[in-house]
């Protein structure tokens, strides 16, 4: 085989891989948020560091009910979704994350608390070191806007 069609083969085969093992996202349906969380939800805190232990940088978005809530100066209403996009090397958040931390508001200042990989598969569902810490922030146990 000449170089050249060899070069074709190994590039044919390569995008057949990406096609097929890719680099995808598969939300699952389990997931706090929606798929479409980058176009639905509100930004209420722009990339910045986060002082979560994994360390990296982090963006807060916010449910639209939560969201209306939020800019009344109201309680977030049962099911507001808060959504904390993680990227570990990328300091300007601008690739896909790489972890979604989230918490979801149900009755009395109480939440339910997920983390999701950066392929969309579901990590942990209320892992106690969440709320222990978030504790530490207030009684809202919010920590950007207690
Ligand atoms: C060691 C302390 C600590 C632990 C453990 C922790 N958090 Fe946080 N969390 C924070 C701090 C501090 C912030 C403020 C933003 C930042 O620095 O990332 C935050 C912010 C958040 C936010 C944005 C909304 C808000 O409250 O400000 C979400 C969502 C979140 N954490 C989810 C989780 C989940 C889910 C877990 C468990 C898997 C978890 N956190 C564990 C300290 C912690």
């Amino acid at each position: 085989m000449r170089l050249s069609s060899l070069r074709a083969t190994g590039l044919a085969s390569t995008l057949a891989l990406t096609v097929l093992f890719g680099c995808g996202y598969r939300h699952d349906s389990n997931a706090f948020f929606v798929e479409n969380w980058s176009s639905e939800y509100e930004i209420v805190n722009s990339c910045e560091p986060t002082n979560h232990p994994r360390g990296g940088h982090m963006e807060v978005w916010i449910d639209p009910s939560g969201f209306a809530a939020f800019t009344a100066g109201e309680p977030l209403p049962d099911g507001s979704v808060l959504l904390k996009p993680q990227w570990d090397e990328s300091s300007s958040c601008s690739d896909d994350p790489d972890l979604y931390t989230v918490m979801r508001a149900k009755t009395g200042n109480a939440w339910d608390w997920q983390t999701v990989g950066r392929k969309g598969d579901i990590e942990e569902t209320n892992a106690g070191d969440c709320s222990s810490c978030h504790a530490t922030c207030g009684e809202s146990l919010m920590c950007t806007f207690p």
